[in-house]
């Protein structure tokens, strides 16, 4: 009952020429599969030229973050209305925005709550570092970060919410979790999180993506877990791979 969601997040690369280069060579293999909703999250100064090749697909875009604000002097940021204009996802919460901008619980729900007040579907970010998965916190950082990003979203809103469970340790290091892992994270951990906030029917509403070194050989251990709903792709988005992703995604 759950539409799988595949997202490309594309980080800080390709420049828009490069940009309009990779949709051009992927468009096509994405838009057949069917069945899955796919989207590509591009840094903010491509996002113009990709929604105009992606207008009329089925091919969702996303930014990568936003800040909460309306507008105002904050240099450097973008706004939520800025966002909406052109995309109908953003990315909040990624550890590495964490990591190394100083982005708390606390600030990403200020983006989540800003999210859903423009109507834009947040795909939140959480995950344990290796020193956390080490010392046996995965669980209680997960709740915690789980709870305290979501702290005063609508009831009405949640079924729209994507939560990626990305453990810090697995991203872009080629050394993916595990299908069971996942589902253990997804299933006994984010899940029930969502049911104390939301209610079990909403909650097995809300998608969980699998998010770490996803790659077209590995997407399909990840999808056969009932509680991996997608997956939230960093490297293998800059690819073809992406493509044989979605497909297994479709699968
Ligand atoms: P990766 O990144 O697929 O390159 O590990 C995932 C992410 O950071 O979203």
């Amino acid at each position: 009952m759950r539409i799988p969601f595949v997202a490309g997040n594309w980080k800080m690369n390709k420049t828009v020429a490069e940009a309009r280069e990779l949709v051009s060579t992927m468009g096509a293999g994405l838009k057949a599969v069917k069945g899955v909703e796919k989207v590509i999250c591009p840094p903010y100064v491509s996002l113009l030229a990709v929604a105009n090749l992606l207008g009329g697909t089925d091919i969702g875009l996303g930014a990568q973050n936003m800040h909460w604000e309306e507008k105002g002097a904050f240099t450097g940021e973008v706004a939520p209305a800025m966002v909406k204009e052109l995309c109908k996802y953003v990315i909040l919460g990624h550890s590495e925005r964490r990591q190394y901008f100083g982005e708390t619980d606390e600030t990403v729900n200020k983006r989540v709550l800003a999210a859903q007040k423009h109507a834009i579907i947040p795909i939140v970010c959480v995950g344990e570092t290796l020193d956390e998965n080490k010392s046996g916190q995965t669980a209680e950082v997960v709740r915690r970060q789980t709870l305290g990003a979501l702290q005063g979203v609508d009831a009405d809103f949640a079924p729209s919410l994507v939560i990626a469970y990305e453990p810090v340790w697995a991203i872009g290091t080629g050394l993916a979790s595990s299908g069971d892992n996942a589902q253990h994270v997804h299933g006994q951990v984010i899940r029930p999180v969502l049911v104390e906030l939301f209610g079990p029917e909403t909650a097995e509403k809300i998608r969980i993506l699998y998010g770490g070194s996803v790659t077209g050989a590995n997407a399909a251990e990840f999808f056969s877990q009932p509680d991996v709903d997608g997956a939230l792709v960093g490297g293998a988005s800059l690819k073809d791979d992406f493509v044989a992703i979605a497909q297994a995604a479709a699968a």
